[in-house]
């Protein structure tokens, strides 16, 4: 059978973190369609770009053409997804581009891989997945008393970027239910680490320090999110893919339920020790309260019962362990920082956050 993966999205954050361990594991030949929106990266994927088993093709997941043309040629055993348009404050702003890729998109690699599939042997028909990558939020928002997330929590989506990703988990189940595709989904928590695009909180909130910037936070800062650092996420990911039942989802998270300004404050705490001010004072002076995300949701939180008993995946890193490995990362890589964000994020941090009355650009 024929060693290959199709990963789409592959330069993004989780992306290019599943490319570069799954290369480093050697678990085989890895072609990675990746239109490279403003969230793609090539520079995340250096350490492989010459690797014999390493691929790139610049393209998009709604172009059936081109992935009818990867999956004839490199007959590849799986298909995982992870292109999408992941920033819910972007979706805010401009949800068209979500629809476009996280919808119409999913539908158009659903067709192609379904097409390529049907027509597989017998043998390589029963092996082959086709993983989706789908997130926390399609679950909506608990309050504080609410039990965490588990597979059966009924969808409801909140935002222009959640109700995307929601309608494109449906279209997975449904060409599995229906065609009888071997899907298999995966529903994760807020990841970080090496690699996160500075528009999300943690690697926003470390650029922003060390810039001398405001540090924003959005409301009161009691909202919370449930965070797993991205390599245990990949490993997730992996041990879905190996030993899944097909057709089932699987929750994905670290157990690790933390508001926001207690995660800002920890980066704080962590810059003070690590890169301290040059005036001494501490970086959470940089604090700034600002104008709440419409239809924030309030609380996420995964309960991943299912995947550690049926398939024994565990996150390896606590908060303390992988909050620490990300910081010393962004401090080692200040390169990546500045090359990622100039032009096109430098316009966006001046919209959204003058709108919320802080110039950070
Ligand atoms: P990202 O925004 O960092 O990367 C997305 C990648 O997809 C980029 O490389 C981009 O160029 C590519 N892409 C976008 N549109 C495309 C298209 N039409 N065709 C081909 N490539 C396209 O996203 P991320 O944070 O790495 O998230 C990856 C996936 O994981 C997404 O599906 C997201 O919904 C899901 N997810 C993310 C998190 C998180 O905390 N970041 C948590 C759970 C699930
Ligand atoms: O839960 C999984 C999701 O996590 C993924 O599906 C998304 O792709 C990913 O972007 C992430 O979504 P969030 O909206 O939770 O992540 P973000 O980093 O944008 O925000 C985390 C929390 O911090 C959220 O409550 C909003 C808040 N926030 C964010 C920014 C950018 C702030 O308070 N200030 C900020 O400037």
């Amino acid at each position: 059978m024929n060693n290959c993966i199709i990963v789409t999205g592959g330069a993004g954050f989780i992306g290019s973190n599943f490319v570069n361990s799954w290369l480093k594991l050697g678990l085989g030949k890895v072609v990675n369609l990746d239109k490279l929106t403003y969230a793609g990266n090539l520079a995340n994927l250096v350490d492989v770009e010459h690797h014999p088993e390493y691929v790139f093709v610049h393209g998009d997941i709604a172009d059936q053409d081109l992935l009818a043309e990867l999956l004839t040629e490199h007959q590849p055993n799986a298909v995982v997804n992870f292109a999408a348009e992941s920033h819910v404050d972007r979706s805010i702003h401009g949800p068209e581009d979500f629809i476009q890729t996280n919808v119409v998109g999913t539908f158009h690699l659903l067709q192609a891989v379904r097409a390529y599939w049907s027509n597989l042997t017998t043998e390589h028909k029963q092996s082959f997945r086709f993983l989706h990558v789908s997130t926390d939020e399609v679950y909506g928002s608990l309050g504080k008393a609410d039990a965490a997330f588990t597979e059966t929590q009924p969808y409801a989506p909140n935002s222009p970027y959640s109700a995307s990703k929601a309608a494109s988990d449906h279209l997975v189940r449904a060409y599995h239910h229906t065609y009888g595709l071997p899907t298999l989904t995966t529903n994760c928590s807020n990841n970080y680490g090496p690699y996160h695009f500075p528009e999300k909180l943690i690697p926003l909130v470390i650029h922003n320090a060390l810039a001398g910037k405001p540090l924003p936070i959005y409301g009161n800062g009691q909202q919370i999110r449930d965070w797993l650092y991205v390599e245990d996420h990949c490993a997730a990911i992996r041990t879905v893919l190996a030993a899944g039942r097909v057709g089932e989802v699987y929750n994905v998270g670290g157990w690790n339920e933390k508001p926001n300004i207690e995660v800002v404050k920890t980066l704080c705490r962590i810059l003070d020790a690590k890169s301290p001010r040059n005036d001494g004072k501490p970086y959470a002076d940089q604090i700034a309260f600002v104008e709440d995300r419409p239809g924030h949701d309030q609380r996420y939180a995964i309960d991943a019962t299912k995947i550690a008993n049926e398939l024994g995946w565990k996150p390896k890193e606590t908060f303390e362990s992988g909050i620490e490995k990300t910081v010393n990362w962004y401090l080692e890589n200040q390169d990546w920082v500045n090359n990622v964000s100039s032009g096109e994020y430098l316009n966006w941090v001046q919209t959204h956050y003058s709108e919320r009355g802080e110039e950070l650009a």
